[in-house]
């Protein structure tokens, strides 16, 4: 099939996107836990950056140095911005003294503020598609930080009196504002250190987290009460924020601990609605031991789990897998990513995983799981769409706004990774479609891989990886 009849058929396909987003409608309940914060944006420029450097008489070699990525000290918070940005990555780094977190708020400041946290995000997006009830779980929940929930009222949370009520109106007047600087760069900039020139490669992020509750996946008692009860009907809970783990928490707790606690929780809610769909969305743990208990220990009783690349190189690196981490490292793509995720497959036996990359996703589910193969590819069809919208415009904070991308031709990156995909796949398993139908099942597994639409400069990134993987689930109907 030519390129031109390919890319027809994807666009056939995709027309399926609005009849699932309608769908999304019959959802009656959703969970999306646990990390909302504050999100401040700014762009920064390589300049901006001497500037600081140089005003605040920062010490350079502990600049270019190496060391933990954590910040203590003002000249990691630059270190960490400047690894970011000489190699195109995207990182997020916990500010563990809270004498860096003012002097940024002074020195580098934010363009703009807005909802935060894989949890956050997530809430948002599923109440804008139309889900019944999206309940949120918020470590702390002060105005500044309820009003970027969305106006809606199927956004719900608990408030000062642990009552359920709309997220965007909750005033904890106590709270702490739990804040997340996100630093953007432009490729191509570039800074000048010590005498040496570094270009920026890729457009990215750094991100500077300041946030003491998230850290320790702090749970509101009075939130996780509401959720086991019988009138709550959740048929998908969405999880994440256990990123921000350590292994050892101040106060002499284990992370480990803390994720078993939630286990127990989730249980309780999971009661009232047994057939629920439980996803894990992994984000990026810096902490291995963290890192491996989730994998050994959450992922046993999660029906789904959402990563990107990076993320999946992070999670072979723990299982044992650290030859082929590298391999993947070294290349990342489709064939590689896909041999990666077997190995997840297999070593954790998590009945559905999709992995989200550029231009790209990728679903591995066990034969027979509850969602079908057509409809996940229906629902990762809406997921890109709905990217697509957020990468092009910026916000997706209406329902008129989600189809903007309808009719938009896959990219070309999709294809080619696909096409790379389907060879792999006959080899390893036989003979296959997936390149102009995105599906392959054999005896025991299916395979759906769709090809996304790319927007050339995008106005956005933060929120893309969370956006994809609950859309594509919930859309999957
Ligand atoms: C991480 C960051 C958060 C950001 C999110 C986007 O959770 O801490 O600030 O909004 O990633 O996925």
């Amino acid at each position: 099939m030519s390129d031109i009849d390919l890319k027809e058929k994807w666009l056939q396909h995709y027309k399926t996107a609005p009849a699932q987003l309608e769908k999304m409608g019959e959802v009656n309940g959703l969970i999306s836990a646990f990390n909302a914060n504050v999100d401040a944006v700014i762009k920064v420029s390589g300049k901006s950056i001497e500037k600081i450097i140089n005003d605040n008489k920062l010490d350079l070699s502990r600049i270019l140095g190496e060391g933990e990525n954590s910040i203590y000290s003002n000249e990691d918070a630059i270190r960490g911005f400047l690894q970011c940005f000489r190699e195109g990555k995207a990182e997020e780094w916990l500010i563990e003294n809270k004498a860096v977190f003012n002097w940024l708020n002074e020195t580098v400041g934010y363009d703009k503020l807005q909802m935060g946290g894989q949890g956050g995000i997530v809430a948002n997006v599923m109440a804008v598609c139309g889900v019944n009830s999206v309940y949120v779980h918020c470590a702390s929940s002060p105005k500044e930080q309820s009003q970027l929930f969305l106006d809606l009222d199927n956004l719900l949370t608990v408030d000062e009196n642990g009552e359920i009520a709309q997220a965007s109106k909750v005033d904890r007047k106590n709270d702490l504002p739990l804040i997340h600087w996100i630093i953007e760069f432009d490729k191509g900039d570039t800074i000048s250190l010590d005498g040496k020139l570094y270009t920026c490669p890729k457009a990215n992020r750094f991100i500077a987290t300041y946030d003491p509750l998230n850290f320790k996946l702090h749970i509101d008692e009075q939130f996780s009460k509401c959720m086991a009860k019988d009138n709550v009907n959740s048929e998908y809970i969405i999880l994440s924020g256990y990123q921000m783990l350590h292994e050892n928490l101040k106060d002499g707790i284990k992370g480990a601990s803390k994720i078993e606690a939630s286990k127990a929780m989730i249980k309780e809610w999971r009661k009232s609605c047994p057939n629920n769909l439980l996803h894990l969305e992994v984000a990026s743990t810096q902490d291995k031991v963290v890192r491996k208990h989730l994998i050994d220990s959450l992922v046993e009783s999660v029906d789904s789990l959402g990563f990107n690349e990076r993320e999946l190189i992070d999670i072979l690196e723990v299982i044992g897998e650290e030859e082929l981490a590298a391999k993947c490292e070294a290349n990342i793509n489709a064939v590689t990513m896909f041999e990666g995720m077997l190995k997840v497959y297999e070593y954790t036996a998590c009945p559905r995983m999709q992995l989200h990359m550029f231009g790209l996703y990728l679903t591995l589910q066990k034969k027979g799981f509850k969602v079908t193969p057509i409809q996940n590819r229906d629902g990762m069809q809406l997921a890109a769409t709905i990217a697509a919208a957020k990468a092009g415009t910026g916000v997706i904070n209406t329902k008129d706004v989600l189809l903007w991308a309808q009719g938009h031709k896959v990219s070309d990156v999709g294809l080619n990774e696909l096409s790379n995909l389907q060879n792999f796949v006959s080899e390893k398993f036989g003979e296959n479609r997936l390149l102009d139908t995105g599906i392959f099942e054999n005896e025991s597994i299916e395979i759906i891989a769709v090809p996304t639409i790319l927007i050339e400069k995008p106005v956005t990134l933060v929120g893309m990886g969370d956006t994809i993987s609950s859309v594509s689930l919930v859309g999957a109907r």
